[in-house]
């Protein structure tokens, strides 16, 4: 499976001049609920879950996050205690345990985790959905045998809470350094406030550890890897879908002076100095063979920047993506350009503006890569290699 066609590019459509909406139709309407319409009118099967999903896209979050909060009372205070910078909130678990040069930073993962962030993160979610036509992973055993499976850094729990709807028999554990989880879960799945980084302490073996979107999350991405490694069980499987940074073009349409450019390059820059890189999804293949991992596979996607490509499903997918940036814009800046660049919050605000121009300009054939990877840990238990 690929979004690409056999050469690997992507066909712009030449229609599109007009270089100042990238969504079209979305645009002056409920964005929502055209998304859900274009999702479940595509794939019938899915639409429990994508009602489901869609329920807690338009969740309401103040009400939602008053009772999540009753429901954490066990919790150490610490843990709630969300931080405040530059107008959003980021977690508090594991707050300041970069003391490292070059750049100390208050919080090490640079995404918020309040309302604006998880609506952003259960669309893209949906669009990763689209982009994998109708599949929450692509590894063999995502499709059948799971029992015990881990999502790391699980964000609003809205993988974790598909996958358990579709496998009843499978026990799901979701972990995340935020508690942003919605309560109303299915009896399969639960949710666990914890910090990745530090000692893995389940002590029932996985069978199948699910990672995605975690770029820019973790100082030691192989370390990461080899705990995942030895969490599974012989035969279980590791699946890790990224994004990569900066922005790609296939033709000359995108310069390395126009916004877009900068503002991805600038991601990567920053992941240098906060220690955080985000541009370490094409070293997953590679990361997973030194674990020890076998039979292991990387595919690459494009999800186009906006709605640019002549192609019906590449320029649906592009809409998406444009949403999901667009609307996601200042809170997926303001950390990493004030701590990991040094700028002010004015600075990052004002470039966000021209960054917008550029991100809706159809004339600027821009794309996310985006990887998938996964492999098995050799032994008895499992099935063995794709398509078996
Ligand atoms: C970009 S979000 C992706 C969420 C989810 N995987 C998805 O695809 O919708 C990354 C999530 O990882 C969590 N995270 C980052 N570092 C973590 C760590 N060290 N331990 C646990 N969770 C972590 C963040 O709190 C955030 O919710």
């Amino acid at each position: 499976m690929s979004n690409t066609d056999e050469h690997g590019h992507i066909a712009a459509d030449t229609t599109e001049d007009d270089g100042d909406s990238a969504l079209g139709p979305v645009r002056c309407c409920d964005e929502r609920l055209f998304l859900r319409e274009v999702v479940v009118g595509g794939r019938s099967e899915k639409t429990r879950s994508w009602e489901l999903a869609s329920a807690l896209l338009c969740r309401n979050s103040a009400k939602h996050s008053q009772s999540l909060r009753e429901s954490l009372t066990s919790l150490h205070s610490s843990i709630l205690a969300f931080q405040e910078e530059n107008g959003r909130t980021y977690h508090a678990l594991s707050a300041g345990k970069n003391t490292t040069p070059p750049l100390r930073s208050v919080t090490e993962y640079i995404l918020p985790n309040d309302d604006g962030e998880n609506d952003r993160l259960d669309l893209q979610h949906h669009l990763d959905i689209l982009v994998f036509e109708g599949r929450l992973a692509l590894c063999p055993k995502a499709e059948s045998g799971a029992k015990q499976v881990l999502d790391v850094g699980t964000g609003t729990g809205i993988w974790a809470i598909e996958f358990a709807d579709l496998h009843p028999e499978a026990n799901v554990i979701g972990v995340d350094l935020s508690p942003i989880q919605p309560d109303f879960i299915p009896p399969n799945c639960t949710f666990e406030i914890d910090d990745v980084e530090k000692e893995w302490t389940w002590s029932k073996p996985f069978d199948f550890v699910f990672a995605r979107h975690m770029c820019a999350s973790f100082q030691d991405y192989q370390g990461f890897v080899d705990k995942a490694f030895s969490a599974l069980e012989p035969g279980g499987y590791l699946e890790m879908q990224d994004l990569d940074f900066p922005m790609r073009c296939d033709d000359d349409t995108m310069s390395k002076d126009s916004y877009i450019y900068k503002w991805t390059q600038g991601f990567v820059d920053a992941g240098e100095n906060l220690g955080r890189p985000i541009n370490s999804a094409p070293k997953y293949k590679r990361m997973l063979e030194k674990a020890g991992f076998v039979d292991v596979v990387e595919k690459q996607f494009k999800w186009p920047m906006n709605r640019w490509p002549r192609e019906k499903k590449f320029k649906e997918i592009g809409q998406w993506a444009f949403a999901n940036v667009d609307g996601g814009l200042e809170g997926l800046s303001l950390a990493s350009f004030t701590r990991g660049l040094g700028w002010s919050k004015e600075e990052t605000l004002a470039f966000c503006m021209n960054v917008r121009k550029d991100l809706k300009n159809v004339r600027i054939h821009g794309y996310w890569a985006v990887y998938v990877v996964y492999g098995k840990k050799p032994g008895d238990k499992g099935k063995g290699k794709e398509g078996e």
